[in-house]
């Protein structure tokens, strides 16, 4: 399976940096205001399991004022995404709809009153939904351009993962040399970004758990690793018995407490996922309400006799609902400039095409809790050859390819 995914992941890499250039001058020219033309997307047609995904036509969209229009070369897969696929977020928006928060490729179209892009240009973008398509439309402050040297699968991994952990290290934490930081699911998009990140400020020292068969793959980057299942608390205690400066918690249910029991005076808890909460292929309401019982009750009393703080972190609600694009740009210049001093650089482990969508996710999912892990395991890297005999699936940084060719 593995290997087969590498074959498929390096014929379609080719593919779409061939394809990029092409379509770049192509599309424009045979676009005019009024024409219907059709694209093909993946749908999730209700919330549940994996029969809900299927790749359908839609009605391509145009670009409406102070939007770009997109011809997509990759896609993020991120872990919002399964819990989107199992309605296990906040709101959830109407059924069917076109998954997706993340994508690259080259802008086809210009809606009125955008200044800054042209046609032709290498983009990589945020999307509100609809990424998991052949063409997207969004608005002009959600897109970056790529630098040269990246590539679109590489672009497609980086906003979501990289200004997340961004905001979280330097905006609402305040990272500064010498400090030290947990993060759970070390090994995963956001993950690996954090540790990559960590690594530009001297002195940090960071703390991860992840499963252990991912540790021989990402030990360069993670000071002291623990296995997922590991008693936590005390392995960072005995190594610091002080405990951390910040803790990044994407599990929460009865992480949370641990998190705040390990902050140092005038440390920072942040909780940023519920990934405790996805234990199938389909929503659980048992693991929903398990999780909200653990999550710690905190007494803001004891938070300032204890001098900690705790905060919370959701990109998309900052993008979409709270309308700080402008700071979002502001970061992904940061993060660009990293990336052409060589700091630091997305991680693809992965290519699948549009229409493998169901039948990669089915890999992992036929193995329920365990086969998710495996996802992270086919995130670590991009030599997919390394993980051959294992099960090869997708997950956050995987992107999906060949959209050219569904
Ligand atoms: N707030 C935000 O703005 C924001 C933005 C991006 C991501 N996130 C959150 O950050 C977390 C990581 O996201 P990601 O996209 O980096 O994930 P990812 O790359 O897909 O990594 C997923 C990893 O999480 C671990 N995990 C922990 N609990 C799990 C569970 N119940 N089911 C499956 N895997 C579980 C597994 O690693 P191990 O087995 O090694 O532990 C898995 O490989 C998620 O909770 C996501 O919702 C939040």
């Amino acid at each position: 399976m593995a290997k087969e995914g590498a074959e498929k992941a390096d014929e379609t890499e080719q593919m779409i940096e061939k394809e990029g250039g092409k379509e770049a001058g192509e599309g424009s020219g045979s676009l005019r205001a009024g024409d219907t033309k059709e694209m093909r997307a993946v749908l999730l047609s209700g919330f549940g399991g994996l029969n809900k995904l299927r790749v359908s036509k839609k009605v391509m969209p145009e670009p409406q004022e102070g939007e770009l229009k997109i011809r997509v070369k990759a896609c993020g897969l991120n872990f919002i995404d399964l819990m989107v696929r199992q309605g296990n977020i906040d709101n959830p928006p109407k059924t069917p709809l076109v998954p997706g928060f993340e994508c690259s490729g080259i802008i086809e179209a210009l809606g009125d009153s955008v200044a800054g892009f042209e046609i032709g240009d290498r983009v990589m973008a945020f999307v509100n939904y609809n990424a998991w398509a052949e063409v997207v439309c969004t608005p002009v402050e959600f897109v970056y351009k790529i630098p040269d040297d990246m590539s679109f699968s590489e672009a497609a991994a980086f906003p979501m993962n990289f200004v997340t952990a961004y905001m979280m290290l330097f905006e609402v934490a305040n990272l500064r040399e010498g400090m030290s930081v947990l993060v759970h699911s070390a090994g995963g998009g956001v993950g690996q970004a954090v540790a990559q990140l960590c690594s530009t400020i001297p002195g940090v020292t960071v703390f991860g758990t992840a499963s252990s068969f991912k540790h021989e793959a990402i030990k360069d980057s993670v000071t002291h690793l623990f296995d997922r299942n590991a008693d936590y608390v005390q392995e960072v205690k005995r190594i610091s018995a002080e405990g951390v400066d910040i803790v990044l918690d994407c599990l929460c249910g009865e992480n949370t407490g641990k998190g705040l029991s390990l902050l140092k005076p005038l440390g920072t808890y942040i909780l940023y996922g519920s990934s405790n909460m996805v234990t199938g292929e389909t929503k659980s309401f048992f693991s929903f309400a398990k999780s909200w019982w653990q999550v710690e009750k905190v007494n803001p009393i004891k938070l300032y006799e204890e001098n900690k703080v705790i905060a919370g972190f959701s990109l998309l609600n900052l993008l979409f609902k709270q309308g700080r694009s402008g700071l979002i740009k502001g970061i992904m210049d940061k993060l660009i400039t990293l990336y052409n001093e060589k700091k630091i650089k997305p991680l693809v482990d992965s290519l699948w095409a549009l229409e493998e969508m169901s039948r990669t996710i089915q890999v992992f999912a036929e193995s329920e809790y365990t086969s998710v892990a495996d996802l992270g395991r086919s995130e670590l890297s991009s030599d997919l050859n390394e993980y051959s005999g294992t099960h090869f699936s997708t997950a956050c940084s995987t992107l999906f390819k060949g959209l050219q060719s569904i």
